[in-house]
């Protein structure tokens, strides 16, 4: 049986790591808070009293944590535990600059890691629905392939360094920037004084009905945004791609200061979506 080991089980840790137990796969998990790890164990998953525990004889790290620098620190005391031919899984969204000093940690250590963050939010997770973006070498990503397959829906194959970082984070940009189109679309609606459906049946007739901003246009007219991915990590996200553009982008830049207002507004801990509460305030 495959051995994955989860650092991390937050809204995404957790989801991933139940899934994984659910389909056979032998998972242990480590979380700071050590409630949350112990909360999944009627589903499966062994909790881990450390790091290290955690990685004792895992074929599969996985890492799950907000930053680079909180991943770093994991990395400093479980490279050293776990085995040689084991694949350290590196999914948490840190972008490229990071991802660069974290495979030079891994190599160093003599251990081999992928770059593997993951599009989609905790409802994909939890289903095994997400889409992962990979680069490392391709016989270790042929290893980690049992884990790979459990999770996701989708294996894209980018390149052979830190690439995957580097997609995700512009692919988040879009997405969020989708997000506040259709926020700003929803409001103009409402400015004009016409009824939102009307918009919405032209997008989905059409080719310009991107489902996800259509599930987003739902969330925006009835004002509720549960976290599905959460405005402090879209900020987040959208702050890793600035510093590795060489010259500001003014789109990114302003869709960037909507959701830092919309964060300190309070927003943070909603879905994206809450951006249009922002929009709402500004011009209605
Ligand atoms: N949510 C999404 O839709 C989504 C989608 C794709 C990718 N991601 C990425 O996945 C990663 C995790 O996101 P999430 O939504 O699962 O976040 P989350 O729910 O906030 O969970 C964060 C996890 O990291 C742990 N953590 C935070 N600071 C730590 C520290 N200093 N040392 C050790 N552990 C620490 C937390 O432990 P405690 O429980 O002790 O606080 C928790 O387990 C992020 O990089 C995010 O950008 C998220």
């Amino acid at each position: 049986m495959t051995a994955v080991s989860v650092l991390g089980t937050g809204l995404m840790g957790s989801a991933m790591a139940r899934h994984m137990a659910g389909q056979g796969l032998d998972v242990r998990a480590w979380n700071r808070t050590a409630d949350k790890a112990l909360a999944l164990r009627p589903d499966g998953v062994h909790p881990a009293a450390s790091v290290e525990e955690a990685v004792r004889g895992a074929d599969a790290v996985i890492t799950m944590v907000p930053t680079g620098d909180v991943v770093a620190s994991l990395a400093a005391r479980f490279l050293p535990a776990m085995p040689a031919e084991a694949v350290w899984l590196q999914m948490s969204t840190v972008g490229g600059a990071w991802t660069d000093r974290l495979l030079r940690l891994a190599a160093d250590a003599g251990r081999r890691m992928l770059d593997a963050p993951v599009s989609g939010s905790s409802q994909p997770a939890e289903q095994g629905e997400l889409v992962l973006i990979v680069s490392g070498a391709s016989q270790v990503l042929e290893r980690a392939r049992p884990v790979l397959d459990v999770l996701g829906s989708h294996v894209a194959h980018v390149g052979t360094a830190g690439e995957a970082s580097r997609v995700k984070v512009i692919v988040n940009s879009w997405m969020t920037a989708s997000v506040v189109a259709m926020a700003d679309t929803m409001l103009a609606c409402e400015q004009l004084d016409l009824d939102p459906v009307h918009v919405l049946r032209v997008l989905e007739d059409g080719p310009l009905g991107m489902p996800y901003a259509l599930q987003k246009a739902g969330e925006i007219r009835a004002r509720a945004y549960p976290a599905g991915f959460p405005l402090s990590l879209a900020l987040k996200d959208l702050g890793l791609l600035a510093e590795e553009r060489d010259r500001p982008s003014r789109l990114s830049d302003t869709v960037r200061e909507m959701v830092r207002r919309a964060v300190e507004a309070g927003h943070g801990r909603e879905d994206v979506a809450a951006v249009a509460e922002l929009l709402r305030r500004e011009l209605l």
